[in-house]
Formats: structure tokens, sequence, C-alpha cells
């Protein structure tokens, strides 16, 4: 079955080697999901604590289930809002985020808090998508849901999967909430969909943003939707599996 860690296999070595966790860390995992990159710093932080903070109370009991079963100890996850959870001033090392900081209805509000809980040298470094246009697996999806092959996704405005993806917009928010040495990486790796076109289509139909869509739709325009976005699968599909180009950013920043 296709989740989320096989979808960024690609991505997941270079999310970890730009952490740079120390083995002392105290580390906090913002929207960590099932927590794969939670548990990965906490076998780097051997002498540390990570913990992970997620909003969905059933993504967190995945991630509490895996953590159990490899044995670690020096891992909590806490069910709360990054964005304004009163998590104690001065407490970590190391905030990180593999795609989990770009829901913020008032990011500089949210990095604020977070800023809040790291100590005076604490680093931040998170994951996000580049803007919509310059990944592949987003205009092809948007393609087939509005029926148009020449369509292109709209600019993000507000919390989205891309609405870190802007240079000067990022360094802006970053700066007002009293963030330093702020620094991008590009990653551009492929997503991968699963082994072949129906499994990869079924993993797709599991996006909120994607079935919200279909679900607006009378039933025949739903039905062609559907088969487009079959078509989009069947198109991508090679001996290896379907992937899709994309282009994500690593962002680094120091506290103060
Ligand atoms: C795209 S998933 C990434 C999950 C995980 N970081 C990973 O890479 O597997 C985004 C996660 O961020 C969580 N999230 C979104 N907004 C959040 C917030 N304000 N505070 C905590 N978690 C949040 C979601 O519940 C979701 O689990």
């Amino acid at each position: 079955m296709i989740d989320y860690d096989s979808e960024l296999r690609r991505h997941h070595h270079a999310f970890l080697r730009a952490l740079d966790v120390r083995p002392r860390d105290r580390a906090l995992d913002i929207g960590c999901g099932a927590g794969q990159t939670t548990r990965d710093a906490a076998r780097i932080a051997s002498d540390g604590r990570v913990l992970g903070i997620d909003t969905s109370e059933s993504a967190l009991r995945n991630a509490r289930r895996l953590t159990l079963a490899a044995g670690l100890h020096n891992v909590d996850y806490l069910c709360g809002d990054a964005a304004q959870h009163p998590l104690p001033p001065a407490s970590f090392d190391l905030a990180i985020s593999r795609f989990g900081t770009m829901f913020f209805a008032d990011p500089v509000s949210a990095f604020s808090n977070i800023r809040r809980t790291l100590r005076p040298a604490g680093r931040l470094v998170m994951m996000v998508w580049q803007a919509a246009h310059r990944n592949e697996w987003a205009v092809a999806i948007h393609r087939a849901l509005v029926g148009d092959d020449a369509a292109s996704p709209e600019p993000a405005f507000g919390p989205s999967p891309f609405s870190l993806g802007d240079v000067p917009a990022v360094e802006g928010i970053l700066r007002a909430a009293a963030y330093s040495d702020v620094e991008f990486e590009e990653v551009h790796e492929p997503v991968y969909y699963g082994r072949d076109a129906e499994s990869a289509f079924r993993f797709v139909c599991g996006f909120s943003t994607v079935m919200d869509v279909v679900e607006s739709q009378p039933a025949r325009e739903r039905e062609r939707t559907l088969e487009r976005l079959r078509d989009v699968m069947d198109a991508n599909a090679a001996r290896d599996g379907v992937w899709f180009d994309s282009r994500a950013w690593i962002i680094r920043a120091r506290c103060g």
C-alpha cells in the first residue's frame, strides 16, 4: 500500500541530512503525521528527545504504534495545533517539519510561537513544496480535475500545500517572526504514487483535496473527472512505477 512515506522516499534522505540532528538534541517535529521523521530524528538524538505534534489524533495513533514497534524510548507525541500550542519556552534545539508547516492561517504568528519554544541557538529546518506550477503532480491533477489540458494551478494564498513556495514571501514571514539566516535549498526529486496506474489512482483518490473537488461535481462530470485521473496515472506509469516530477525547498533558519 502506498503512503506518504513511500511517496516521499526520494525526498526523505535529503531532508534527514539537512536536519543535522546532534546526539543530545531536543527536537520538535511540527505536523509529524505518522512520525517517520520524528523517529529518524530520535534515532540520531539518542541522548536527547523528540516531540512530534500534530492536530490529527488518528495520525498520532499510527505514529505511537510505529514508535512502539521500533522500540524507541525518547519520543513523545502531542495532539495539538503547533501554531498556538503553549509548549514550554526555550525548550528545543531544533524544530523540524516535513511538509507540515504550510497550513497555518496566520504564518507569522505560528512561526513566532514555534520560535518561542526554541533555545537561543535553536534552528528551524523544514521541507515545503515550491509553487504548484513547478510541481508536475500538482499540475497534472489540477488539469484532470478541471478538465482542461492547458490549465495552470492558481498561485497559493492562505493555507495550502503551496503556501510557502515563494522565496521572498517566506523570507518576509520568517523575518517578521524574528528568525535570521534564512536559506533555501532546492530538492528536485520525483514523488512516487504506486507500482502501477491502478494503485496510483487509488492513492490519489485518498487525497482530501482531490475528493473534495470530485464530490462537489454532478454525477456525470464526476465520472469524466475520475476517468481523466486514471488516464493521467496511465500516462505516467513506467516499469518502476508511477512517478511525477516535483520541486521542494528545504528551508533553514536560526532563532533570533
Ligand atoms: C502533509 S502531512 C505531513 C506529515 C508528516 N510530516 C510526514 O512527512 O509524514 C501534514 C501534517 O501536518 C499536520 N498539521 C497541519 N497543520 C497543523 C498544525 N497547525 N499543527 C500541527 N499539525 C498540523 C496535519 O495533520 C498532517 O498530519
